[in-house]
């Protein structure tokens, strides 16, 4: 038996979702450039699920399910109220999500229809509950979804009750596009995994979920806010990051399995880090950000991920740091589903083998003789 370790550099699966070639994404043949500046993020769910971009009536169409579909169960609500007001919003998010299949009466139905409805579901129904519980913890009502309005609106309306402005809006919705698919990540792997079995697309996103929180992974979005606010400023940058270098410590936000020349979506973010710097007065993280980069990518090479300058978006958003990674879950459903589909169009049970290293030859003595 050969141990890839961590799985580097094996295929396992075929997808036409998302592809990385030599450092470039796509989605469904896209790239994450053009996506970026030319597509909001429902025209991105449209084609992730159904392989095209959507013309004006089917992205009507999709825009209608999304917001019909906004509300959450009374039941899932009173859930979220009965959580702890310390509890970390990821696994608020995971056990919600898990219940919001106790209350779908078509949970366990295995057509591709059923299935693309409960897509709509879960896409539509995640930015809810994670604007629920951040109000809820607050000792606020939560705000009901605002009829007709955007993923990225209609999140900023329910996180903060009021109108969100145009720049925030358009800021957010950026974001989305490109956190939405990301090829065989971990999270999208455990997804597959659990429906692989055969398993309900409510179970696969809560595996996603769960995977999607470590700081290796989606989690590192909030390990970046950490890092910036324990430097606080810019005179300890230097010290700071040497520091963990020295210690052989990683800086949350660099490096990638796939991608060693640098992950194409780092940019984007960045670039829209420095305007709302600039447009909100505050450009201290993002300078903060720019010589952390400095350092890391000049000693070792490692550029940005996706989650470093997401970091400072988020922030100059007015969006709270352990809410990162749960919005980094809102976009990342709409791939988690579009691979669960295709998952059950081909399946097959995902089942590697392990190398035992383990002791051999055992024998069971009696209790009274064990130490
Ligand atoms: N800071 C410092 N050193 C690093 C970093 C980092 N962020 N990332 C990798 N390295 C070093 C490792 O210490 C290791 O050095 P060594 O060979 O001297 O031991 C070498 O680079 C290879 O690192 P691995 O951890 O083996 O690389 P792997 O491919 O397993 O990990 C990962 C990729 C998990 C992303 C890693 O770069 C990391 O931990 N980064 C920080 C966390 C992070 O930003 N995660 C988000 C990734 S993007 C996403 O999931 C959305």
């Amino acid at each position: 038996m050969t141990v890839t370790k961590g799985l580097e550099g094996i295929v396992a699966t075929t997808s036409s979702v998302s592809s990385i070639i030599d450092g470039v994404l796509t989605y469904r043949g896209y790239d994450i450039d053009d996506l970026a500046e030319n597509a909001s993020y429902e025209e991105v769910v449209y084609l992730l699920w159904n392989g095209k971009l959507p013309n004006r009536e089917e992205l009507n169409g999709l825009l209608k399910d999304l917001s019909d579909n906004a509300s959450i169960p009374q039941q899932v609500v009173d859930l979220l109220r009965s959580f702890p007001k310390e509890a970390n919003s990821m696994a608020a998010l995971r056990s919600a999500v898990s219940a919001l299949a106790l209350f779908d009466a078509e949970a366990h139905d295995f057509d591709i229809d059923t299935n693309k409805r409960i897509a709509i579901r879960l896409q539509a129904k995640l930015p809810t509950i994670v604007a629920a519980f951040a109000r809820i913890r607050q000792g606020l009502e939560p705000v009901a979804p605002k009829a007709g309005a955007k993923v990225a609106e209609n999140f900023l309306y329910m996180l903060t009750g009021k109108e969100p402005d145009a720049v925030a809006i358009e800021a957010l919705d950026k974001a989305l596009v490109l956190h939405a698919d990301h090829e065989l990540n971990a999270s999208t792997f455990a997804a597959r995994v659990t429906v692989a079995t055969l398993s309900d697309m409510y179970s696969g996103v809560t595996s996603a979920i769960g995977a999607l929180r470590g700081p290796l992974h989606g989690g590192a979005n909030e390990a970046v806010m950490a890092m910036l606010e324990d430097i606080g400023s810019m005179e300890n940058v230097e010290a700071y990051v040497q520091d963990k270098l020295d210690k052989k410590e990683k800086i949350m936000g660099f490096g990638h399995r796939v991608y060693k020349n640098g992950d194409p979506r780092a940019k984007h973010l960045q670039k829209m880090s420095r305007e709302l710097g600039k447009l909100t007065g505050d450009m201290k993280w993002y300078e903060m950000s720019i010589q952390i980069e400095d350092i890391v990518t000049g000693q070792k090479g490692l550029k940005p991920n996706v989650d470093f300058y997401s970091a400072s978006v988020y922030t100059a958003l007015e969006i709270p740091r352990d809410l990162f990674t749960p919005i980094f879950a809102i976009s990342r459903v709409s791939g988690w589903t579009a691979h669960i589909l295709e998952q059950y169009e081909n399946n097959r049970l995902i089942r590697p083998r392990a190398e035992y290293v383990g002791p051999t030859n055992q024998k069971v003595g009696p209790i009274e003789q064990r130490k």
